[in-house]
């Protein structure tokens, strides 16, 4: 199903719309898509198999989610966003169990991709699609989107109210707390849910996301002891 999510005037007077991306989108999309890695010459190859596939809940293809912005004047494709659950889930060794894995794929969204064709940046249209994105993944019951991105783009993330960070610290039942980190880009996150926060603990290198998932709700006098969480 398309979604109509934005149809937003530009500062020039144009208009551009957000919608799931469909299979006939797929050059356009991996075109624009490309821009956000230019080094790799082709970063999100996973793309195409995703917009070959059929639409599915909850996300637009079950677990990803591809959207473009298309110029409502030449119907073109000026924008694109690739998001999905983050590819460490899957290998990190303190997610041990099968359960625990299917739930916090249901619960942590990224923004695996998103670029703007340069002739339309700085109309809003990036905005628009983060915007659309955190709004799909609320509905599909998300806790937290995060974002893998360089350091020049802090200032761009912080203002869709991200909060900044070098790893990710998630708290899980059993007052366990598993970390995530890259070597030279920024790993930044969004609470989607109220009951989700990024809690200072003192002891903890980073802030810990905590309310994710049933028994990982952190009390204020929570201390992390290099080892485990203690409370
Ligand atoms: C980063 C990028 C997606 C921004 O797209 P955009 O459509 O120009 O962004 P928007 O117009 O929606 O900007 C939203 C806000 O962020 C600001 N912003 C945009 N680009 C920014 C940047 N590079 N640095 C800091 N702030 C930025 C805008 O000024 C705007 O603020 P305002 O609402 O006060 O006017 C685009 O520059 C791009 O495609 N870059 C190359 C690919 C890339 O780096 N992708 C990110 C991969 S994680």
């Amino acid at each position: 199903m398309a979604l109509l999510s934005a149809l937003r005037p530009s500062s020039d007077g144009a208009a551009f719309t957000v919608r799931d991306a469909r299979p006939a989108d797929t050059g356009a999309f991996m075109r624009v898509i490309a821009l956000a890695d230019p080094i790799d010459p082709d970063p999100f190859g996973l793309a195409r198999d995703v917009l070959a596939s059929p639409p599915t809940p909850p996300l637009s293809h079950d677990r990803s989610l591809a959207l473009v912005a298309e110029d409502n004047d030449t119907g073109t494709v000026i924008g694109a966003l690739l998001g999905g659950p983050p590819k460490w889930l899957f290998t990190h060794p303190g997610i041990d169990r099968l359960p625990l894995l299917e739930r916090l794929v249901g619960r942590v969204g990224m923004i695996n991709g998103l670029a703007v064709h340069p002739d339309h940046r700085r109309r809003g249209v990036a905005a628009a699609l983060m915007s659309a994105a955190e709004q799909r993944f609320t509905r599909a019951r998300y806790g937290v989107m995060t974002v893998d991105h360089e350091p020049a783009l802090d200032d761009f993330y912080r203002h869709q109210g991200y909060t900044i960070g070098d790893a990710l610290l998630v708290h899980l039942p059993q007052q366990r707390l598993i970390g995530m980190t890259t070597d030279d880009t920024r790993m930044s996150a969004k609470p989607l849910h109220p009951a989700v926060r990024l809690a200072d603990v003192p002891g903890a290198p980073h802030r810990v996301i905590t309310g994710l998932v049933p028994g990982a709700s952190l009390p204020d006098d929570a201390v992390f002891d290099g080892t485990r969480l203690r409370y």
